[in-house]
Order: C-alpha cells, then structure tokens, then sequence
C-alpha cells in the first residue's frame, strides 16, 4: 500500500513536540507539503531542517491567543487539505479542586477552542474542495480519566465528540475526521518523566500486555494512513493506537 499525499498540504498544531515532529516527516514522506505549527520557532526549525527543501513552511503561534492564530490562518497562502491536531500543554497533576485555574484554562483553549477555530477557518474551503482529512490525537483519558487530570480527560473527551460532528456534518463533501486515542508512547514526554520518577518507563512497559509501547514514529505512520486516500470508508471513529495498553490500563 502506497500512502500518496503530492498535491496535499497539511497543518499540523505540536509539531515541535514528538508526535507532531514525526507526523510532519512521514507526511512529507508520502509527498505532502506541511506547515508547522507550534510556539517554539527554533524547534520548529529544527524539524523543517530533516525534511527536503521547500516541503515545510514554519507557522509560529501561540494557540492560547486567539488572534495570533486567525492572523497565522488569514496568512496562509496554500489550500490546507489536512489538520493534525497533536498540541497539548503540559500541566501540573492534582485533584480537581487544586487544579489550577491557569492550566485548565490551557487546556480548554489548546485542546478544543483553537481546533473549533482552526476548523472554523479551514473547513468551508475544504467543502469547496470536495476534500478534507482532519485527525485529533486524543488519549485514553478520555475514556478511562486518568487522576489528576480532570481538564485534560474533558478535553480529550470532547476532542472525539468534535471529530464525530465534523464527521456527521461534513462527510458529504468527502471530508474525514477522526480521532486517535494514545496511551503512554515511548517518546520525549515519557523521557522527561523517566527524568523525574526513575523507573517509570518500565513500570509502563512491565503493565503493558505486550510489553512495548508506540513510538511516536509508529504513530506518526499510523496518523499518515488517517491523513490518505485510503481512510475514506472510515468517518466519526476513534481508534486505540496504544500496543494494547489499553486491555491492561494503568492508571
Ligand atoms: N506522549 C504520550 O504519551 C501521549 C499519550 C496520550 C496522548 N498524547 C497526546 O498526543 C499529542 C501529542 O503529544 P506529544 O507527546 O507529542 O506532546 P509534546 O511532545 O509535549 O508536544 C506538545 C506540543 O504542543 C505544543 N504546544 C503546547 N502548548 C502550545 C501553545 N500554547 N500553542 C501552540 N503550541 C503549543 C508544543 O509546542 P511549543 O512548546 O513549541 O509551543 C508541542 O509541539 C497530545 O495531544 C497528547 O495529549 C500523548
């Protein structure tokens, strides 16, 4: 099977961060021209510098501030076929109570009232198309609400709502949105918590019925595969894309 995205130009929010770096290198993979959307302009550079010449445009937004990315948006000067949403901030766990304000705040604008907008923007000119993808990554807390992270799992939860209304209103102008739900993936974050709780990785893995966990690359194909031609029978789902995790839960 031959995933051939030429022609197709994709926006793809976090992809400074694991998920997202990989995603915009497999989409550029299958041929796609794909602009990079994230804070951290030198991260962002630093993706584009793995790729072919000319086959990433770097967006540098801030999707906490509305107006900064209806500007980024106004400012494109390419048709955008596909979205992946990969941004989430990080965030400080406790109990819903001692959340703090900040964060959730954060998470609600990153995780829903930016993609709303972005969708917003970039969907009726998909209409006119005839043609759209749209992938969410969400996480197993939508379903399973990991502790401490009450605005998180909402906001996952509400991300797989959001990919299903998409599917139901917009399925007639061949545009398919889906949402991907993540367990632990052995990426930068996982590092990063290793960093913190030594031991942690293989805390995870040992849980893990079959004893791996997705790299971020391995994702990344699998969100190229939502991102293709190929997808088209498959709107309004939500597939686990955890190594299994998500038979043994852990948490
Ligand atoms: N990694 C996992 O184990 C795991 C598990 C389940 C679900 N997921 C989901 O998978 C997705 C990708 O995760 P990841 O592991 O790739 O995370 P990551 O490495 O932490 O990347 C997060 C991305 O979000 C961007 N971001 C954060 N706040 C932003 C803001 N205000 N404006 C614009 N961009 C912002 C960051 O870029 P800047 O800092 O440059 O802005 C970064 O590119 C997320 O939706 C996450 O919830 C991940």
């Amino acid at each position: 099977m031959h995933i051939d995205l030429s022609e197709r130009t994709a926006l793809i929010t976090g992809a400074s961060g694991g998920i997202g770096r990989q995603t915009a290198l497999a989409l550029t993979r299958s041929g796609a021209h794909c602009v990079l959307m994230a804070r951290q302009l030198d991260r962002l550079g630093e993706v584009a510098k793995e790729a072919p010449d000319d086959s990433m445009t770097l967006c540098p937004v801030d999707l906490l501030d509305e107006a900064q990315l209806n500007n980024a948006l106004s400012s494109l000067d390419r048709h955008i076929d596909i979205i992946v949403h990969c941004a989430a901030p990080t965030f400080a766990y406790n109990k819903l109570h001692a959340l703090s304000q900040e964060d959730t705040h954060q998470q609600f604008q990153v995780g829903i009232h930016s993609m709303t907008q972005i969708c917003a923007k970039l969907l009726p000119e998909m209409m006119v198309k005839r043609w759209g993808r749209v992938v969410l990554v969400s996480s197993l807390s939508a379903q399973l609400s990991g502790r401490g992270a009450a605005h998180y799992n909402m906001v996952k939860a509400a991300q797989e709502s959001l990919a299903r209304s998409i599917a139901l209103e917009y399925g007639r102008y061949r545009i398919c949105a889906n949402t991907l739900r993540l367990g632990p993936i052995d990426g930068p974050r996982l590092a990063q918590r290793e960093q913190t709780y030594p031991g942690s990785r293989q805390k995870m893995l040992d849980k893990s019925p079959s004893k791996t966990l997705p790299t971020p690359e391995e994702v990344a194909n699998v969100i190229a595969f939502f991102c293709s031609t190929y997808i088209a029978p498959v709107n309004g789902a939500t597939l686990d894309v955890t190594a299994s995790t998500h038979l043994n839960p852990m948490w």
